[in-house]
């Protein structure tokens, strides 16, 4: 029966001539359609998986589906439906945008009517008519970044791979590439497997993620889904006043053994969900001159820290 999945990855380990195990049974599920990032520190196997999942490279043992077909036995096809964009650029510097996605047009066989036709849609979807007929050496990273995209779009790829798309991007050049991931995912439907460092962009881009640590998954999930599995409430009291250690001493003599930690000035109290209230009005009763109060979510980073250091307790 055909799933709704794009990826599917089952006990996966690859070894490397060298000896190093880069990836230990590793696994992982990709839905049609979404924006999965994966997540790992330097040396994690992002890349290796990248690399095995586009058939640059051999796994050494496990199996990998590429919309439920097997990723060896049927390599030609699976080829034709993935782009991959890397770190370095694919491109020719020295032709312009229009010249390079010709270029790709004719790499697959597509009829030049069509490829004008796809060349221009593209061209419109993303702005870059002032990018046109330039040599693409003439344009800053971030834009080439773009163009490098745009072009690898030429073959209607139903997946496309991106390896740390925004590494050593400015702000500006970062969200205008986060802006077209979206538009890919959202106009042309295209399941987006990325990798990526810059943790509170994956959490506003990704419907799903995954955090790999040494070869291995540790927990794959939407964002919200992963916040549950951290299973930590934390009550956050921001104060006008400068004396916020005596209002915590305060604080732990009324309440007793709870667990308060000072974050940036601020109060953090965690599992005490059922004394949100009773908290709030001791503060008021007692004249504490209050700024705020209220439950903050862990951010993506907070998660990431948590399962780096082994664990899936929100420590502050
Ligand atoms: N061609 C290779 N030969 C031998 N070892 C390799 C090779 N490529 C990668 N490795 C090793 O495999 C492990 C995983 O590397 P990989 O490049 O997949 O990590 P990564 O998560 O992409 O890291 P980064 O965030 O730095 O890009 C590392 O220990 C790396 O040194
Ligand atoms: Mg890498």
């Amino acid at each position: 029966m055909k799933s709704n999945l794009a990826i599917k990855v089952n006990h996966v380990s690859k070894t490397y001539d060298n000896g190093v195990q880069a990836l230990c049974d590793f696994n992982l599920e990709v839905k049609e359609g979404e924006v999965f990032t994966l997540l790992g520190e330097n040396g994690a196997g992002k890349s290796t998986i990248i690399k095995i999942l586009t058939t640059l490279m051999d796994k050494t043992s496990g199996n990998i589906e590429i919309f439920d077909c097997d990723i060896k036995r049927d390599v030609n096809s699976i080829r034709k439906q993935m782009a991959c964009v890397f770190q370095y650029t694919s491109m020719d510097m020295f032709l312009s945008l229009e010249e390079n996605m010709l270029l790709q047009s004719d790499l697959y066989h597509m009829p030049k009517d069509e490829a004008i036709k796809r060349m221009k849609m593209l061209v419109d979807m993303f702005d870059l008519n002032s990018y046109c007929n330039r040599p693409v050496q003439t344009f800053s990273g971030g834009v080439k970044r773009k163009l490098d995209i745009a072009m690898t779009l030429m073959s209607n790829p139903k997946i496309l791979f991106l390896d740390e798309p925004t590494v050593g991007m400015d702000v500006h050049s970062r969200n205008a590439l986060w802006d077209m991931v979206k538009k890919i995912k959202k106009d042309l439907g295209t399941t987006i497997f990325l990798t990526t460092h810059y943790l509170h962009e994956a959490e506003s881009l990704s419907d799903t993620v995954c955090i790999m640590n040494k070869g291995k998954e540790v927990i794959q999930g939407s964002y919200e889904e992963l916040k549950e599995l951290l299973n930590t409430s934390v009550i956050e009291i921001k104060l006008n006043q400068a004396n916020v250690s005596d209002i915590v001493n305060r604080l732990k003599q009324e309440f007793g053994n709870i667990e308060i930690t000072i974050r940036d000035k601020k109060i953090m109290i965690k599992n005490q969900k059922e004394r949100f209230h009773s908290l709030m009005k001791y503060l008021i009763k007692n004249n504490v001159d209050l700024y705020s109060i209220g439950f903050v979510e862990p951010s993506l980073e907070d998660i990431f820290i948590q399962v780096m250091q082994g664990g899936l307790k929100w420590k502050l």
